[in-house]
């Protein structure tokens, strides 16, 4: 009996004698357990060390045991310290013999944080059984196999099926060809205990296929039990569908007004060449055939009606300038040297043209401009033509520079006048010149900018892709 006692005074196990109503022994254990000094709990009854409501069962309890009725070894009681504190006890009695009389020997665990995490345990539980009840989301508990063994409502409605369908199979439930995301997720989920949120496709009961999102945690790291959640996508895939839908058609009629503008500047560009070779082969030739009319009766009036000849002189020097205004504007109509010379230096002959004793005209085309499509060079020649005139007609300006730049895919173009300058928005809707820049950028997938402030002169800047570009003489 002394080597139990001794062995008692070790333990970290609360051991105990009671005997009728009193403790006849209590180990350290006990006295930490409870907060009481050994004398005192020497003097006290042993249902005092118990919760309150616990005491008159357990006193019942304590007494029965004595006195040798059978009773469960093993009970769970609320300890109640002298601090005033609840702690939860594993405790075991049984009935011995304490100096000749029946007595109690009993020992009490302490089961506090047992209890603690099993309540957390409980609460949590309860919150994600709500959330799962709650149906706002499709909820599923499954095992890595395939089976399905707690689908919510919101999951069976999801894919048409109701409880009376139970027990389905997610691995059934998935198209064949999504089998392997569904083994990559398992292998992510055996080894992390979650896997990341995929989107994949169920089968509805009709056949038809479900979008949705799904993220899945393990319920216990190693088991194969998982709990899944599942968003439905329909609807947001529904919208991304009508969403392309609708980006195409714009694409479609972005493409149409690009062709619509191209074909229009195709044709106002044939017509004016038609015009330029009508003016330069019929009208100049013709006009210079009367020319030689004039000249041829000029001649033969001699010495006579000398008033007469002088008019007819002065109608011819009249004709002559005609002729060659016309010849000019005929150039303009069909800048044929263009393909001969190319852009940069086409439009610094334009500018040299231009230029006049008021106003200076300077093209800069720092590095050499690569050979561009006909349409592309062709637009872009007619762009500074129409800036320029718009410049030397409204702006009055002393100075136009005209910048022609080929870099990073681009042939940016820049006519800049120090004129009068004025005010874009308010420009007129027959405005012809403008729009028609604006219809040969778009014709050519580019844009056209046009600053301008009243007193402050006037920037164009064109640009557009360079397009094909090619080496080929033509
Ligand atoms: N460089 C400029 N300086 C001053 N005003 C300009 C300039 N360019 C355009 N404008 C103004 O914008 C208007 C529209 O130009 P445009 O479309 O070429 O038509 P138009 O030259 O036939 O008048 C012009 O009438 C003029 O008032
Ligand atoms: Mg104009």
């Amino acid at each position: 009996m002394a080597d139990f006692y001794a062995l008692a005074e070790l333990m970290e196990v609360a051991v105990f004698v009671v005997q009728g109503a009193e403790f006849r022994y209590v180990n350290p254990a006990a006295t930490r357990m409870t907060g009481y000094t050994r004398d005192e709990l020497l003097r006290m009854k042993f249902w005092e060390v118990v919760h309150p409501d616990e005491r008159a069962l357990v006193r019942e309890r304590g007494f029965a045991r004595q006195a040798g009725v059978d009773m469960p070894q093993h009970l769970p009681y609320r300890l109640y310290t002298k601090a005033g504190e609840t702690l939860w006890v594993a405790f075991s009695g049984t009935r011995i013999d304490h100096e000749g009389e029946p007595a109690m020997l009993g020992t009490a665990i302490d089961i506090s944080r047992h209890k603690q995490v099993e309540e957390a345990l409980r609460r949590s539980e309860g919150r994600l059984r709500r959330l799962v009840d709650s149906n706002v989301l499709a909820v599923l508990i499954s095992d890595l196999n395939g089976r399905i063994l707690e689908p919510n409502d919101a999951f069976l409605s999801m894919l048409g099926y109701t409880r009376a369908d139970l027990p389905l199979r997610w691995d059934a439930l998935t198209p064949r060809e999504l089998l392997p995301t569904a083994d990559r997720a398992i292998t992510e989920l055996r080894t992390t205990g979650v896997a990341t949120p995929f989107e994949k496709e169920y089968l509805h009961r009709d056949g038809h296929r479900v979008p949705v999102l799904i993220g899945i945690a393990l319920l216990e790291h190693g088991g194969d039990e998982c709990i899944t959640f599942v968003i439905d996508l329909t609807k947001r895939k529904r919208a991304e569908r009508a969403l392309e839908a609708s980006l195409a058609e714009l694409r479609a009629s972005e493409e149409k007004l690009h062709r619509f503008a191209a074909r229009e500047v195709a044709v106002r560009e044939a017509e004016r060449k038609r015009l330029g070779f009508d003016l330069h082969d019929n009208v100049c030739q013709e006009l210079t055939g009367v020319g030689m009319l004039l000249a041829s009766v000029r001649h033969r009036l001699g010495a006579r009606q000398t008033s007469l000849a002088t008019d007819l002189v002065r109608a011819g020097d009249f004709l002559a300038e005609i002729v060659e205004h016309l010849r000019v504007m005929a150039r303009e109509l069909r800048p044929l040297q263009l393909r001969d010379l190319g852009l940069g230096e086409s439009l610094t002959a334009l500018a040299t043209r231009m230029s006049s004793p008021t106003t200076s005209v300077v093209a800069r085309v720092p590095a050499p401009i690569p050979r561009l499509g006909d349409d592309v060079e062709l637009s872009v020649y007619r762009v500074a033509q129409e800036a320029l005139a718009n410049a030397l007609r409204h702006g009055h300006p002393r100075s136009i520079v005209v910048t022609l730049v080929a870099d990073d895919g681009r042939l940016r173009l820049e006519v800049r006048d120090d004129g009068c300058g004025f005010d874009p928005a308010l420009r007129p809707r027959d405005a012809l010149g403008l729009t028609g820049m604006e219809e040969r950028a778009l014709a050519l997938g580019g844009r056209v900018v046009v600053k301008s402030t009243p007193g402050a002169g006037t920037t164009v800047a064109f640009d557009c892709p360079l397009g094909r570009t090619s080496d080929a003489p033509r």
